[in-house]
């Protein structure tokens, strides 16, 4: 199984692919490859992706971690360029989202859903789900004891008017190798310590390896303690982090960790 970072903030130097705030990740298997997510743009994934000699009818299913426009917002330039494959995601995928700061936007999905319907076969389910051999999602992460990954300008309309966004869509994948759960994570709104819980519950297996964003952007330091407590119990996992870790939390866990930690910008790629 090999798994490519395609769409993140991040490009190294003189890297001839295209970086933006957003992410998707390539798994690639005996039985056909997995997109996860579409990053914010769509033009920068299609760029990468050809850089990559991936042709995206190559793509066999799609995964989509929540509803944010910098995980959706490549699906409509992707679905021109694919047949209808399914699509992968937590039934909440399909809510509105909103995001206020000076003013009220809409940050969920780029399409319809008659159009996403018409155009993806749709697998939507709160329970983990095997999209391929050895490739999972986590389903829905209802326990969250510990902190969430959330901003505060995140909205969704309820039965009485805006409230924060519950991001009960906020699933992660889980790849099965042989030597431990290597865990995929779009933006880990859900935490990433209730993610990581969750599947050491649900699929009994040591995590060998975590990548992809965090949301550990606004942790303060007793939190940080906190993730770097929980990764030791969980013997150290490899760590693979981009997108929304945040700076503070990528030093502070290169410093816990050392050599386990690295940076996941586009391009990266790991085998197992
Ligand atoms: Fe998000
Ligand atoms: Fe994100």
């Amino acid at each position: 199984m090999k798994v490519t970072c395609v769409v993140d903030n991040a490009v190294c130097d003189h890297s001839t692919f295209w970086g933006e705030h957003g992410l998707t990740f390539l798994i690639e298997t005996k039985s056909g490859c997995v997109l996860f997510d579409t990053g914010r743009s769509g033009t920068v994934l299609l760029h990468n992706l050809e850089l990559l000699d991936i042709e995206p009818e190559a793509i066999s299913a799609l995964a989509i971690s929540h509803a944010h426009y910098d995980h959706t917002g490549g699906l409509p330039t992707l679905l021109d360029q694919i047949a209808r494959i399914p699509l992968y995601a937590h039934p909440d995928l399909l809510r509105e989202r909103f995001s206020r700061r000076e003013e009220l936007k809409s940050v969920g999905l780029p399409l319809e859903r008659e159009v996403l319907e018409q155009r993806l076969a749709f697998q939507l389910s709160a329970k983990p789900t095997e999209i391929l051999p050895g490739v999972w999602t986590t389903g829905e992460i209802t326990d969250r004891a510990e902190p969430e990954g959330r901003s505060a300008h995140h909205l969704v309309r309820g039965v009485e008017g805006w409230e924060p966004d519950p991001y009960r869509d906020d699933m992660a994948l889980v790849l099965e190798t042989g030597k431990g759960l290597v865990v995929l994570c779009g933006c880990c709104h859900a935490g990433l310590l209730n993610t990581l819980a969750h599947v050491r519950r649900t699929f009994g297996v040591d995590i060998t390896a975590v990548a992809g964003g965090t949301h550990l952007l606004q942790a303060d330091e007793a939190h940080l303690r906190r993730v770097i407590e929980v990764l030791r119990e969980l013997g150290v996992p490899r760590l693979y982090l981009n997108h929304c870790t945040g700076q503070r939390a990528y030093v502070t866990l290169a410093r816990a960790f050392g050599e386990t930690v690295a940076p996941c910008p586009v391009g990266t790629t790991f085998e197992f």
